[in-house]
């Protein structure tokens, strides 16, 4: 089975690049389940609804997100009516959920749960235990089991990896827009990547135009953030995974430069 993940869509210029490029790229990698985080899908901030059903008709199988999952104030009556677009679990509270179980077109269920890192971010609960007790719901027939770990610092992302090992076919980390080269699979089965990094315009701060993101650390001043807008990339891994025992066979970087 493979899995093909997209890092954080990032604005229109990564809404644009996932449109242009998603479909073929999943025929290609013959991917039976796609996921994508697109929690920056909205100029950066949040998503929309009508963006989350654009992204669902372009053939994307799961949407999970992260810190800026609220900022779009529609979203929070939205999510009761789409199970397919997660928030991270460990919220304390909030509409809508951090899991989902599904079938791909290929038959084989699977997991996707999404969780939050608390170091240099909010004060949520626990994502440790948080995915303890989610995997714990998940069905037993139910093999395939990807994770999103949105987290700052990579050392929680990496112990998550290391938590989850040979629990979890995949634990991929995002958020911090940079794709990182350390993509394996740890020794009892689990993919592991500490940053699949964004899909968005790279010419830019992790997203936002260059000149705003200067002038904020020059002056310290608080200024608008824009979405930039060049250099546009498609970050992505593909995973391949054992339906039978969920476990990882292989984990490989993609990027894709836009047109
Ligand atoms: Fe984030």
């Amino acid at each position: 089975m493979n899995i093909l993940f997209i890092g954080d869509i990032f604005g229109k210029a990564g809404r644009k690049i996932v449109a242009d490029h998603v479909a073929d790229l999943a025929r290609a990698r013959a991917a039976d389940l796609v996921i994508a985080n697109c929690e920056n899908a909205a100029a950066g901030f949040g998503v929309t609804p009508r963006l989350v059903e654009e992204f669902l008709a372009l053939g994307i199988d799961v949407l999970t997100s992260g810190n800026h999952i609220w900022d779009r104030k529609e979203i929070i009556e939205y999510f009761p009516k789409e199970p397919r677009l997660l928030r991270p679990a460990n919220y304390p509270g909030g509409p809508g959920r951090g899991g989902y179980v599904g079938r791909p077109r290929s038959g084989v269920e699977y997991g996707v749960l999404n969780l939050q890192g608390r170091v240099f971010m909010a004060n949520t609960d626990c994502p440790f235990r948080t995915a303890d007790r989610e995997l714990e719901t998940l069905p037993a027939s139910c093999k395939i089991r990807f994770v999103d770990m949105h987290a700052e610092a990579t050392s929680e992302k990496q112990a998550m990896g290391w938590y989850l090992d040979g629990r979890a076919t995949a634990v991929v980390g995002t958020h911090t827009h940079v794709p990182t080269a350390d993509e394996r699979i740890l020794p009892k089965g689990t993919a592991y990547i500490t940053d699949v990094g964004m899909t968005g315009p790279y010419d830019s701060v992790i997203g936002v135009t260059k000149e705003t993101i200067l002038s904020r650390f020059l002056t310290q001043m608080p200024a608008h953030f824009d979405a930039a807008e060049g250099d546009v990339w498609l970050a992505a891994v593909l995973v391949q995974a054992d339906p039978e025992t969920g476990q990882a066979l292989g984990i490989e970087r993609i990027r894709l430069r836009g047109d």
